[in-house]
C-alpha cells in the first residue's frame, strides 16, 4: 500500500495556492489542485508532473457544499484519501464601508469562511480515520484591520478563530490546524489592488517594500515554505497558531 499522503490545495490554479501545491508535491505528497475551473489548474498540474510529482486538477467552487463534496469524492477516487488541506482560495471585493454592498460582503464571506468550512468538513473524516492530519488556513495581515477591506479583514480574522477551534476539536485525532497570515505577496490579487487604486504595479510594490523591514515584498514561495513546515511530520506539536509571514513583526 502506498504511504504517499494526499493534499488538497484550494485556489491552486495560480498565485500562492499554485506555489503551495508545487511545494507540497516536492515534499512528496500527491496534490489535488483545486480551483473554480479545472482547466485553469493545468499549468500547476503540469509543473508538478513534469518535476516527477503526482497531481490532478479538480474544478470546484469552495463556497458550494455539493461542489466541494463531489470534488473531495473525486480526490479520494483518483488520488487518495486527503489528510492535508490548505484552505487558500480567496477573493477581494474592496470598498469603503459606506460604498460596500451586501453582495460584496457575502461573496467574501462565502469564499473564505464557508469555503474553508466546506472543504475542511468534507476532508476531516479521512484525517480522523488516519489518526493524522494537517489543516493550513490562509489568513492575512488584513485581519488586524485594513482600510477598504471591512469584509476581507473580518473574514481573515474569522479564519484565525476557525483555525483555533479546529485545533481544539481535532487535536485528539492527531490533526493540527494552523493559519498563515501573509503580508504583501506579489500575485494577481495584489496586482488587481494596484490597478484599482490606479498605481503601476512596480511602483505599488516599491512603495510596499519600503514599509517592510526586510525591504522587499513577499513571493508565493515564502508562503509555500511556511505551509511546508506546518504540514511536516515534525510540526505535530504546533497547533492553533497564526504565523504572520510579512517580512517583519505584526500583532
Ligand atoms: N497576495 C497577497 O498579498 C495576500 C496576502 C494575504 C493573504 N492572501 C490570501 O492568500 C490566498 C491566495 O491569494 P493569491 O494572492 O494567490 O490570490 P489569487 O487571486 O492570485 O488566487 C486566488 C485563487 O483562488 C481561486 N478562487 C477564488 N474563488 C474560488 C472559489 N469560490 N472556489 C475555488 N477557488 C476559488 C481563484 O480562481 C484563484 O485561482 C487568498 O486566501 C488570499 O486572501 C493573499
Amino acid at each position: 500500500m502506498s504511504t504517499q499522503k494526499t493534499a488538497i490545495v484550494t485556489g491552486a490554479a495560480r498565485g500562492i495556492g499554485a506555489a503551495v501545491a508545487k511545494r507540497l508535491a516536492d515534499d512528496g505528497l500527491a496534490v489535488a489542485v483545486l480551483d473554480l475551473d479545472a482547466d485553469a489548474c493545468a499549468d500547476t498540474v503540469k509543473a508538478i508532473t513534469d518535476a516527477g510529482g503526482k497531481a490532478i486538477a479538480v474544478g470546484a467552487d469552495v463556497a458550494d457544499e455539493a461542489s466541494v463534496n463531489a470534488a473531495v469524492e473525486k480526490v479520494v477516487a483518483e488520488l487518495g484519501k486527503p489528510t492535508v488541506v490548505v484552505n487558500n482560495a480567496g477573493i477581494t471585493r474592496d470598498n469603503l464601508l459606506f460604498k460596500m454592498t451586501v453582495d460584496d460582503w457575502d461573496a467574501v464571506m462565502a469564499v473564505h469562511l464557508r469555503g474553508a468550512f466546506n472543504v475542511t468538513k468534507a476532508a476531516q473524516k479521512y484525517m480522523v480515520e488516519a489518526e493524522w492530519g494537517r489543516i493550513v488556513n490562509l489568513s492575512s495581515t488584513s485581519a488586524l484591520g485594513n482600510r477598504g477591506q471591512v469584509n476581507y479583514s473580518a473574514a481573515k480574522a474569522g479564519m484565525q478563530g476557525f483555525t483555533k477551534t479546529l485545533a481544539i476539536e481535532l487535536g485528539r485525532f492527531g490533526v493540527t490546524a494552523n493559519a498563515i497570515a501573509p503580508g504583501f505577496i506579489e500575485t494577481e490579487m495584489t496586482a488587481a489592488t494596484a490597478e484599482r487604486v490606479g498605481v503601476p504595479f512596480e511602483d505599488f510594490k516599491r512603495a510596499a517594500a519600503s514599509q517592510i523591514p526586510v525591504n522587499r515584498v513577499g513571493v508565493p514561495e515564502d508562503i509555500a515554505h511556511t505551509a511546508s513546515f506546518f504540514i511536516s511530520e515534525g510540526a505535530g506539536f504546533v497547533s492553533g497558531q497564526v504565523v504572520y509571514v510579512a517580512g517583519g513583526p505584526k500583532d
